[in-house]
């Protein structure tokens, strides 16, 4: 039963747009200026649309007028929709890397929707590190919130096949350089790879965030799937701004939604989907503005066992279009319910057991059965050793089986200008057992921490037909990237991390069923190396602006490389008025 109006919690709207005095005149008069009748100030819930379209955001081109269908519904149930613009993190656009910014993103949400009199949000995202840096800023100010993505491009076609984001940017790239392919033909694939608005298609960073936050459910249903430019994405806005002023009226704050039992879902999830490593950092974060209790090592122990069940590059063959039509994540999630909390909240009032009870599997290449799955093992690696005394992490889907255990001798590169110098430099001396090491690429060090840790192999290794190796760095991988590749160890290099030590020739063992990474050379000489180090150390170059807040605060890879002093939150009260 809807509570009585005298029932009704008191919005915080109210105190801008309620008052009959100076305050009350100010705060409506301006806003009548846009055009909103006297009554769109009658106690209605206000509510703030949140939204990253940028043109240096290709992948988010589609939300202006995802807007407009948020807007519509909000109308429609009685509420007040109110635009605001947030900044926008175009992956393929920014330097260093978008990654940098993401905190920047999530400080200038948090205090915009602090700062505003807005009642619950919906936040408009889908490159990368938009999803992330704005529900980290939503998590610390707790007011009733949903996600609308911006779903995935549809699939990209070059000479008759289906190609996709980054994945096949990967591939085509180390065929120019083995030779196999042409640079025309590489040239003739930037065009079809990219043909709509929307995210990549692969099972990127994007489509892995867009896909965890429906299975917390923050997102309605197909969220995470249905493609940019389809009129379910509309459907999906439209529905979305209906259910966010019902959201505000009953006052369930994402801190209800966002419980760990949510993120233990997120994370079986995410094996499920063979999602991207970059979720790794970004779930820990969002973690840690809520206070929920969640560590790094809790992505092995929660994701050991789950198979990966969604055959989507670069773990399998497929994309996003295709996993739609197969019955998108409901299905998916039907398929593990036995392994999912599914008696967990979610933004429409049922469990997320009831959101997926009705859902259909339509393609079983695309969604395989628990009994069948794509790999029995998926999930993320979390190693240990004295090489990463801070943890360090592997995607063992992407990975070749055959490297899974491997010793072998460091070829070290002490930044990324010095792999691009030599790494097909035909004196380097490796070999297919040769275990690359990238240094300086950890959120300190580049700054930024880039998706560079799926370095690219030496050319005449390459025209061996060598297809991978082991690589280990302090970076990070794109979501659409594959191969046996150790990321995110830290400390990192720049923060006088075992890493930063490694010489060309040391011996590496990487034993990942068990979970180690290992320098092989003795206890002191490590010591001696580190203290050595450290009297080398210079100061930072970064001395003002944005560049110097960042190396200064940014925390290692297992807190999510989230700012020390945004850790938690600040609620939603702002005391004083503003004149
Ligand atoms: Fe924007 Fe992949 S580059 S989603």
């Amino acid at each position: 039963m809807s509570p009585k109006p005298k029932d009704k919690p008191v919005l915080r709207s109210t105190r801008s747009y309620g008052g009959q005095g100076k305050d009350g005149f100010i705060h409506r008069s301006w806003m009548k200026s846009q055009g909103l009748p006297a009554d769109a100030f009658d106690g209605r819930p206000v509510i703030g649309i949140c939204n990253t379209w940028s043109e240096l955001t290709p992948c988010n081109a589609g939300l202006r007028d995802v807007a407009e269908h948020v807007k519509r519904g909000v109308w429609e149930a009685g509420g007040l929709p109110l635009e605001f613009p947030a900044m926008s993190l175009g992956e393929t656009q920014m330097r260093p890397t978008a990654m940098l910014f993401r905190n920047l993103l999530a400080m200038e949400v948090e205090e915009s929707i602090r700062g505003n009199p807005i009642d619950a949000v919906v936040l408009l995202g889908g490159c990368d590190k938009t999803t992330p840096g704005q529900l980290m800023g939503a998590a610390s100010v707790d007011l009733p919130t949903i996600v609308v993505s911006s779903g995935p491009m549809l699939n990209g076609k070059f000479r008759g096949r289906d190609i996709g984001s980054g994945t096949d940017v990967w591939r085509f790239s180390e065929a120019v350089r083995a030779g196999t392919m042409s640079t025309a033909e590489f040239m003739a694939a930037e065009s079809g790879m990219s043909r709509t608005p929307g995210t990549c298609m692969t099972m990127g960073s994007a489509s892995t965030m867009a896909g965890l936050v429906e299975a917390m459910g923050l997102a309605l249903p197909f969220n995470a799937t249905a493609p940019a430019v389809d009129a379910r994405r509309r459907l999906i806005a439209h529905d979305s701004g209906r259910l966010i002023v019902r959201m505000a009226r009953e006052d369930l704050r994402i801190s209800k939604i966002l419980t760990r039992s949510a993120f233990e879902n997120a994370v079986r999830v995410l094996a499920a989907i063979g999602g991207s490593t970059n979720a790794v950092l970004h779930l820990l974060a969002l973690a840690g503005r809520l206070g929920v209790p969640f560590e790094l090592s809790d992505f092995d122990h929660l994701s050991s066992g789950i198979p990966l069940l969604v055959d989507l590059q670069p773990s399998g063959r497929y994309l996003m279009e295709d996993l739609h039509y197969a019955g998108g994540l409901p299905a998916v999630m039907k398929e593990l319910d036995s392994l999912l909390n599914a008696g967990v909240p979610t933004i429409t009032g049922q469990t997320l057991g009831e959101s997926y009870a009705a859902a259909e599997c339509f393609n079983r290449e695309v969604i395989r059965p628990l009994s069948a799955p794509v790999k029995p093992a998926s999930g993320i690696w979390v190693l240990s050793g004295n090489l990463c005394p801070g943890g360090a992490v592997m995607k063992p889907s992407a990975a070749a089986n055959e490297l899974f255990r491997h010793r072998g001798r460091a070829v070290v590169f002490e930044s990324i200008e010095d792999l691009h110098a030599r790494i097909d430099d035909p004196a380097l001396v490796v070999d297919a057992d040769s275990v690359l090491v990238l240094k300086g690429c950890g959120p300190k060090g580049y700054p930024g921490m880039p998706e560079v840790g799926n370095m690219p192999l030496p050319r005449k290794l390459l025209e061996q037909g060598v297809k991978d190796m082991v690589r280990i760095s302090d970076a990070r991988m794109s979501g659409t990237a594959f191969g046996t590749v150790v990321l995110h160890v830290s400390p990192e290099s720049a923060a006088g991390g075992p890493l930063a030590v490694v010489r060309s020739g040391d011996e590496i063992l990487l034993d990942g069923p068990n979970r180690r990474l290992e320098l092989l050379i003795d206890a002191h000489e490590l010591k001696a190396r580190l203290a050595e180090w450290q009297q080398n150390q210079q100061p930072s170059k970064f001395t003002r602006g944005y560049y110097r807040l960042y190396t200064e605060h940014v925390t290692q890879a297992e807190r999510g490389c989230d700012f020390d002093f945004l850790a938690g939150a600040s609620g939603s009260m702002v005391e004083r008025e503003s004149h």
